[in-house]
C-alpha cells in the first residue's frame, strides 16, 4: 500500500468517525431525551396505572382441591416448615408454634407460645380460606407476623399442605362446605376472569339455543 493510499483509508475512517459523532450530537439536540422518573413497567408487575380497573393479585382459590388433595404430598412439603415447627401431638414449640390441630381453631391457638401482636390480634379461625391466604404470602396476609417464610406459590401444594394439617387431629374438622368454596371464589378470583367466563358462557348459550328451527 502506498502511503498515499494509506492516507485515503485513514481519512475515510476519520470522516466516518466524525460523522457518527456529529449525528449523535445533532440527534441529542433535536430529540432531548428525558429520563423517566419511574420505571414504565414496574418489576413486581404491580401498581402501574394503565387506566383500567386495578386488579390486586390474590391467592388462587383452592378450597375445591382440598377434599382430593394428596395428604402425603403435604407431609413432604412440611420439611420446609420443620426448622420452625413441630407437627406431632404435644410436640415442642420452636421458632414457631407446634402445629398439631391447627386447622379450624382460633388463630394464635396456643397459650404457651408468644405470638406477634399482629397474629394475636388478627382474629378469626384458621379456616381453609384463611390458611390458603396465609400460606400464599404470610407477610401480606398478616402484616407484621414474625413468621419469616416467603409462602407456598403452587395452589396444589397449598391444598396438599392444608389437607395434611387438617389430618393432624384426633377428630379432624369438616372439609370446606360448598358454600365456603363459592365464597372463596367470590373473594379471590379476579373479577375480569369472571367477566370473561360469563361472556364465554353467554356465547355458548347463544350458539346452543340461538340456531333457528
Ligand atoms: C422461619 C421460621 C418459620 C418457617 C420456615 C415457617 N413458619 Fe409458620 N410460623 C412461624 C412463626 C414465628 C409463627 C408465629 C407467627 C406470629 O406470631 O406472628 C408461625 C405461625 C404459623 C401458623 C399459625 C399458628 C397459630 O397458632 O396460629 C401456621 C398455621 C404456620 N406457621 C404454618 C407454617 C407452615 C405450613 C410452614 C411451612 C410451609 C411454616 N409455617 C413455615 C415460623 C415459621
Amino acid at each position: 500500500m502506498s502511503s498515499f493510499e494509506f492516507n485515503k483509508v485513514f481519512a475515510a475512517i476519520l470522516v466516518a468517525g466524525l460523522t457518527a459523532m456529529l449525528t449523535g450530537f445533532i440527534a441529542d439536540v433535536l430529540v432531548h431525551p428525558k429520563d423517566l422518573k419511574e420505571d414504565a413497567v414496574s418489576i413486581d408487575g404491580g401498581a402501574v396505572d394503565t387506566g383500567g380497573p386495578k386488579v390486586e393479585k390474590k391467592a388462587e382459590p383452592i378450597l375445591h382441591l382440598i377434599a382430593s388433595a394428596d395428604i402425603a404430598r403435604g407431609e413432604k412439603l412440611s420439611k420446609a416448615c420443620a426448622a420452625c415447627h413441630s407437627f406431632d401431638n404435644g410436640g415442642p414449640n420452636k421458632v414457631g408454634p407446634n402445629l398439631w390441630n391447627v386447622y379450624g381453631v382460633p388463630k394464635a391457638h396456643l397459650g404457651n407460645f408468644e405470638y406477634s401482636s399482629a397474629l394475636a390480634n388478627f382474629g378469626g379461625q384458621w379456616t381453609a380460606l384463611d390458611l390458603n391466604q396465609f400460606f400464599w404470602k404470610p407477610k401480606k396476609y398478616v402484616p407484621g407476623t414474625k413468621m419469616n417464610y416467603n409462602g407456598i406459590k403452587d395452589p396444589e401444594d397449598r391444598a396438599a399442605m392444608i389437607a395434611w394439617l387438617r389430618s393432624l387431629s384426633s377428630s379432624p374438622k369438616p372439609l370446606p362446605s360448598a358454600a365456603a368454596i363459592a365464597e372463596e371464589v367470590a373473594l379471590l378470583a379476579p373479577p375480569e376472569e369472571d367477566a370473561a367466563e360469563n361472556a364465554i358462557d353467554a356465547a355458548a348459550d347463544k350458539a346452543e339455543h340461538g340456531g333457528g328451527h
